[in-house]
């Protein structure tokens, strides 16, 4: 017996009747719609804290508003993009199976709240929310964007998560 079949014969992932079903479910030609959809929160995302850094140097107002449209479009796009995700998360037995799609959860969570908390804060006074806390609220964002982004990735480019092909038994 090869290390490879032994190492199949006792990982419970890979040894389970449905777990190495990873293919997507909510999906268009098998192309993941979450997969599609994330790009536009990790862009406003690291476009809001631009819209910051921009408003801070110049003081232009424009910035100020653009920073509210982007954290809030952002915030949109994200919860939509989770609802995608949860939908595959919970139908998907090779994906709700691994840890790290929990791990990718928490942290999506994580940063839709605090996306979430940098809008709101920006509703009543865009320019006045963003020194000292908008700025700040944006720089966690970005990082925790980056946090989930890659992790999103691990998912897909370690484990073959959402991709047809799932992982070979062979
Ligand atoms: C809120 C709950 C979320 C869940 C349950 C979730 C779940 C998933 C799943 C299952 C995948 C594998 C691909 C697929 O089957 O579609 C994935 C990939 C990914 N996710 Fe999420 N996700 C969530 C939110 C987010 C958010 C808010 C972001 C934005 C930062 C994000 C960024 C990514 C990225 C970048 C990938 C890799 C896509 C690729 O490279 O093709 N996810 N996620």
């Amino acid at each position: 017996m090869t290390d490879k079949t032994e190492a199949l014969r006792h990982d419970p992932i890979l040894s389970g009747r449905h777990f190495n079903e990873t293919e997507s479910r909510i999906a268009v030609a098998s192309h993941p719609i979450h997969a599609m959809m994330v790009a536009f929160p990790i862009a406003a995302a690291f476009g809001t804290l631009g819209c910051d850094v921009f408003y801070w140097m110049s003081g232009d107002e424009f910035w100020a508003r653009a920073a509210l449209w982007a954290t809030g479009s952002g915030f949109i796009f994200g919860v939509l993009a989770g609802i995608a995700g949860t939908i595959e998360l919970l139908s998907v037995p090779g994906i709700r199976i691994r840890a790290s799609s929990w791990t990718h959860f928490i942290l999506a969570m994580t940063l839709l709240s605090v996306m979430g908390g940098n809008w709101g804060l920006r509703l009543d006074d865009p320019a006045a929310a963003i020194l000292p806390y908008g700025i700040l609220l944006s720089t966690l964002c970005m990082l925790m964007t980056g946090l989930t982004g890659w992790h999103g990735g691990k998912l897909v480019f370690d484990y073959q998560i959402g991709t047809q092909r799932g992982i070979s038994k062979d």
